[in-house]
């Protein structure tokens, strides 16, 4: 007697399915599971035994033999309860196999036949839809979670029991529909606005640049200046997410155990601020079982990283995969995951240790020597992948409560995510026959291709060189800026007003990379 029964492993965020086959066998009763279990799999036996039993179905007293197809890939996770316990019941004779045959299952089982909810259940389920799966029994727990997929049918269950009713036609499922749910715009509505900001055009506006080609961005100013303040509102004018990029948001949410237990689509741009303590493994993510850290978490979203000197030198280092390749790598005793991470990188600092190196009024204390050894931290590599540099004033208290009530339609996130969008979408647009979507995703030959100077520019551009002692990369960045501000003023060519702003998004750090001056 032998059986076999669909379900799912999750791969990374990904899944690939699995086909559990169970063969029954005369023989001293006993039940052996094959095909790279883990732990938590091989002691599934003692669940599923308990929880057949009590709920009233038999256990074959036979040499009962389970193999999770393909067997060359490792099996991690409660969630095959259910598909192996059925798969003993269309093997033992209880259920038909006609019927199993239409679904895919997952969930685990407590000892009295119940059927808990698993974790990742929406990574799974998006996993199998992309293999073509379409029917799916899955915890009743788990059925908010994954009803945003409105091409699959759901049936969840409660008991062991409910699967058995189903099959057989006794007690017939109908297929879960969830609650519609909000659309992206109204969430993101409802969000902080840029509205409050009072003054600071300029910042807004290189943060709007920043925006319109997905550019990290470092920001450089004294405590209270609205760094963090201004960070928390850059989701809010990023483009609308794609309902593919919602739900490969919500995977990883889900796969991190952050998803709110009603569910739902996440369709909101993320927005990840760690603390400077935290560890690189929280960052990147890891674990035994593993799970997405704060790099991953951001994917298509903002990682904020405030007092960025102070993370310690290898939570730094593990910025440099994703802000190169989109994409971070884990390696794990057993096996390496990879999680996508297309990230904006958004860092805060102060200016100095003591915070008021440039202000206007409060003096600064630190040694010229300090100040080199704070900012040199953020030096090489890592600094070469932020292409934007902007130290931020705070705005003196009466221009706060002034302006509250005066500017209140000045510069809203709507108006300030439309022309981000069309921005984006002219990008798009443009390098459709290139691996690229953006200007920040520009590589040398394609800034060649894409970004052609006139005199005027090209001149301006010397003259910032020779005067900012500038690198080659910093021209770069330069350009590719360029770029992205005369797309946001929708204008084909590059022109040398649209090189001068660039140039004054550079001018920071690479000015004072040598010593103590002023921006
Ligand atoms: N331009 C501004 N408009 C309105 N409020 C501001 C502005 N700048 C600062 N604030 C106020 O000051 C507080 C501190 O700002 P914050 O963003 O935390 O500064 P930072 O992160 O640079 O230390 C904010 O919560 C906000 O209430
Ligand atoms: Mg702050
Ligand atoms: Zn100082």
């Amino acid at each position: 007697m032998y059986s076999r029964i669909l379900t799912g492993s999750i791969m990374g965020i990904d899944a690939e399915t699995v086909t559990v086959e169970t063969d029954i066998s005369s023989g001293l009763p006993s039940m052996t599971i094959v095909g790279l279990p883990d732990t938590s799999v091989r002691e599934a036996k003692e669940r599923i035994r308990s929880a057949l039993r009590n709920a009233g179905y038999q256990f074959p007293s036979k040499r009962i033999t389970v193999n999770l197809s393909p067997a060359d890939s490792k099996k991690e996770g409660t969630h095959f309860d259910l598909p192996i316990a059925v798969g003993v019941m269309v093997a033992s004779g209880e259920i038909s196999a006609g019927e199993a045959a239409q679904y895919a299952f997952f969930g685990e089982l407590s000892l009295d036949g119940k059927v808990n909810a698993v974790q990742g259940a929406i990574a799974l389920a998006i996993g199998l839809r992309n293999k073509g799966v379409r029917k799916l029994i899955l915890p009743a727990g788990n059925r908010h979670e994954v009803s945003i997929l409105t091409d699959m049918e759901i049936y969840p269950v409660a008991h062991i029991s409910d699967v058995e009713a189903h099959l057989s036609g006794m007690n017939p499922l109908m297929p879960f529909r969830g609650r519609p749910r909000k659309s992206s715009r109204e969430v993101c509505e409802s969000g902080e606005d840029f509205v409050d900001v009072a003054g600071q055009e300029g910042v807004k506006r290189a943060l709007q640049v920043a925006a319109a080609a997905a550019h990290n961005i470092l920001m450089v100013g004294p405590p209270g200046a609205g760094k963090t303040m201004m960070a928390r509102r850059l989701p809010g004018i990023l483009p609308t997410m794609t309902y593919e990029e919602c739900l490969e948001v919500t995977r990883i949410y889900s796969l991190a155990g952050q998803l709110p237990a009603e569910g739902g689509l996440i369709t909101q741009r993320p927005f990840r601020a760690p603390h400077h303590t935290i560890s690189p493994t929280a960052l990147a993510g890891g674990g035994s079982k593993p799970r997405p850290g704060e790099v991953p978490l951001a994917h298509f979203g903002v990682l904020f990283l405030d007092e960025f000197p102070e993370f310690c030198r290898k939570a730094l280092e593990v910025l440099r995969q994703p802000l190169e390749d989109e994409k971070i790598t884990i390696a794990r005793a057993s096996a390496t995951v990879t999680y996508p991470a297309k990230i904006m990188l958004v860092a805060a600092m102060n200016p100095c240790p003591c915070g008021n190196l440039g202000h206007s009024t409060r003096k600064c204390t630190c040694s010229e020597y300090q100040v080199i050894q704070y900012r040199s931290k953020i030096s090489g590599p890592l600094a070469d992948r932020i292409d934007i540099h902007i130290e931020i004033f705070p705005v003196p208290y009466e221009e706060l409560i002034d302006s509250a009530g005066r500017n209140i339609k000045k510069g809203n996130s709507e108006q300030m995510r439309n022309a981000v969008e069309i921005a984006r979408s002219v990008q798009i647009d443009r390098y459709r026959r290139e691996r690229i979507s953006y200007n920040s995703q520009l590589t040398p030959p394609l800034i060649k291709k894409y970004c052609p100077l006139d005199r005027e520019s090209e001149q301006l551009l010397k003259m910032a060189f020779e005067t900012y002692s500038l690198t080659a990369r910093s021209g770069l960045k330069i350009i590719k800026l360029a770029r992205t501000i005369a797309d946001l003023e929708q204008e084909e060519n590059i022109s040398a007003v649209h090189v001068a702003e660039a140039i004054s998004y550079n001018r920071f750090y690479t000015a004072n990379r040598g010593g103590k001056a002023n921006g």
